[in-house]
């Protein structure tokens, strides 16, 4: 019984810190706060956490958010949002009407980068394919492997992005799909690679996109940025997004 007290004590005490935390947020955040992921935490959001925290010691069930790497939880509404019906490699229609075989075409926000359009296109959203090491030859088993060991080793909370963690939903010998999940929102991000037919013998395609909103504060280009600054480790050539050559992207979403 005395266990328990002392137990039942440091819980309050945690319970209040993280209280404490919340609502200092609170009080030094100006509401028009931009954080790191292009959400902002609000007075009254950091009053729902703290009542997040009273809910906790009165016992109610602790929701768990995010990714098992998280770097770490946020109780407040996820917003996910829907995952696209047409991921994937299938057929595809360019602007003049023309079928081609490649991932799905971005929107018109700055918030998604993919190689398989045409660059004249849309320049904005248009990145370069990836490239495995020459000396591979044709075994695309070995690129993919290094794939997915790359992804795997992303580190959730780079650069501030992507504390939600991530996880590889799909992973085939010439496809792989993986979700990324933000911080603070729980916004969900579609990332996938794949060798496709007909775009070059060592050629990886890629795609990096959000699922809702307008803006991404930079979000997808620095995650392809980190992942193609490990590929190129090893040997990849693997350039990634250029701010030079996606200035409205940068604009927009104010990346210095
Ligand atoms: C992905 O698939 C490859 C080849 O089938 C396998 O060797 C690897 O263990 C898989 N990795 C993950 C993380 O699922």
């Amino acid at each position: 019984m005395k266990e328990f007290g002392r137990q039942f004590l440091i819980l309050q005490v945690i319970v209040s810190l993280v209280i404490c935390v919340d609502l200092t947020l609170a009080l030094v955040s100006p509401n028009n706060n931009r954080c790191s992921e292009g959400g902002s935490i609000s007075r009254q959001d950091a009053f729902k956490a703290g009542f997040a925290g009273f809910a906790f010691l009165a016992g109610s069930p602790e929701t768990a958010f995010g990714f098992d790497n998280k770097v770490a939880s946020f109780d407040r509404p996820k917003r996910k949002g829907p995952k696209p019906n047409d991921l994937g490699v299938m057929k595809r229609m360019d602007i003049v009407g023309e079928e081609y075989v490649g991932l799905k075409h971005c929107g018109s926000a700055p918030n998604c980068f993919v190689s398989t359009d045409n660059i004249e296109d849309d320049p904005d959203h248009n990145i370069p394919s990836w490239s495995w090491p020459e000396e591979y030859g044709d075994d695309r088993k070995k690129a993919f492997e290094q794939l997915v060991s790359t992804i795997n080793s992303y580190e959730p909370g780079q650069s501030n992005i992507d504390g939600g963690g991530f996880k590889i939903i799909t992973n085939e010998s010439s496809y792989i799909y993986t979700q990324f999940e933000s911080l603070k929102n729980g916004y969900y991000d579609d990332l996938e690679v794949a060798y496709i037919d007909g775009y070059g013998k060592r050629n990886v395609q890629v795609r990096s996109s959000s699922r809702i909103g307008y803006l991404d504060f930079g979000v997808n280009a620095k995650r392809i940025n980190y992942i193609a600054k490990d590929l190129r480790s090893k040997g990849w050539d693997a350039p990634g997004v250029e701010y030079k050559t996606h200035q409205n992207y940068v604009i927009q979403n104010e990346i210095e």
